[in-house]
């Protein structure tokens, strides 16, 4: 076994906080989150699966192990009542936290029953991650090895002969996912134009962006403008894995601006590295799939149980987990468990 693999695993203790949540805590978050929002698949109602969501995670919330504060959450106090912006929430004796939550990402896909729905959270020490207000962010993610050679400045042709290079391959090679939008039609002639291929997607530019430094979902850069508070969550997440998100803030309205004025936005042609949107150094980020994707699977019910699938991202211990959990519904009478 080499120096690193004997390494792995062993991370020096000092550099953990003592007091630190225990990251399955976090998981049973966003489980019951995914649970609850998953009974309503197919549905064709979105608010009632979000709302689901939202109380399921407040709820199991109650009684985490964490003194927290939400940074990015349902929205400002007066547009939500549950985990709105600011809300202290956790039992209360434990470290003083930031989260960032997305109960439901993807409403639209969990209520027309279509994949790539996640329950999401993501959690460091204070001020480690961005309070971005809710509105556009443009971005560009790539993977650990174009890392640092992509700009949001540069023609998308550029970028993606960078991303190409930086992967030994040839841009026609590539996968770029973009949101399918009627804003992203210059983008996505532009991407034609210089031969890359395109997965055009419904909703859910998260877990795309996740998708990136997994080697073999075929995924290889995400481009376009989505939800801010998704691009600070997708920079949890990469930030552990080495992986890089380029974000710009794209205000919808007058009202968005002079909101991102007050939490202390001036410049908004600036351009936000992974380490800026989360900057933390204990960072942790963790999705429950809600319906089946490219890199979770989605809740399955069953008689007396129910199965989620998640992901755990640990930057201090340097951990990148997949839980498959099978749920009781009566202790007493535990459903039939199944490898596969
Ligand atoms: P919701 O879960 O709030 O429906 O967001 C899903 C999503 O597709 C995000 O993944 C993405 O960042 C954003 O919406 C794009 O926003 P819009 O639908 O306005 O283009």
């Amino acid at each position: 076994m080499g120096q690193t693999a004997a390494a792995a695993g062993t991370p020096p203790l000092e550099r953990i906080p003592r007091d630190r949540t225990a990251s399955l805590e976090l998981v049973r978050i966003t489980e019951a989150a995914a649970i609850a929002a998953a009974h309503w698949m197919g549905h064709g109602n979105n608010n009632e699966a979000d709302q689901a969501a939202v109380e399921a995670m407040r709820k199991s919330m109650e009684d985490a192990r964490f003194n927290g504060t939400v940074v990015i959450g349902e929205g400002e106090r007066d547009e939500a009542p549950m985990l709105f912006i600011g809300e202290r929430v956790g039992r209360g004796d434990g470290p003083e936290v930031h989260i960032a939550v997305d109960p439901l990402e993807g409403t639209n896909p969990v209520a027309k029953g279509r994949p790539n729905a996640v329950a999401v959270m993501a959690i460091s020490e204070p001020g480690g991650l961005l309070h971005a207000p809710d509105t556009y962010m443009e971005k560009l993610v790539v993977g650990p090895p174009a890392r640092g050679k992509v700009d949001l400045d540069r023609p998308v042709a550029e970028n993606l002969k960078a991303i190409a290079q930086s992967l030994n391959r040839d841009v026609s090679d590539l996968t770029i996912v973009i949101l399918d939008r009627p804003r992203h039609e210059k983008l996505i002639n532009d991407v034609r134009a210089a031969g890359a291929r395109i997965k055009l997607i419904e909703d859910g530019d998260l877990m795309a962006s996740l998708s990136v430094p997994i080697a073999g979902t075929d995924v290889h850069a995400v481009m376009g403008t989505g939800g801010a508070p998704e691009g600070v969550l997708a920079a949890a997440a990469l930030r552990c894995i080495g992986a890089e998100i380029l974000g710009r803030l794209r205000f919808r309205s007058e009202e968005e601006r002079a909101r991102a004025k007050k939490m202390g936005i001036a410049d908004e042609t600036r351009i936000y590295r992974t380490e800026d949107l989360a900057s933390g150094n204990d960072i942790r980020f963790v999705a429950t799939g809600v319906t089946d994707g490219e890199v979770l699977k989605g809740v399955h019910f069953f008689a007396r149980g129910a199965r989620t699938h998640s992901i755990l991202l640990d930057r201090l211990m340097g951990k990148l987990r997949f839980i498959d959990t099978t749920h009781f519904e009566d202790i007493e009478h535990p459903p039939i468990i199944r490898l596969e």
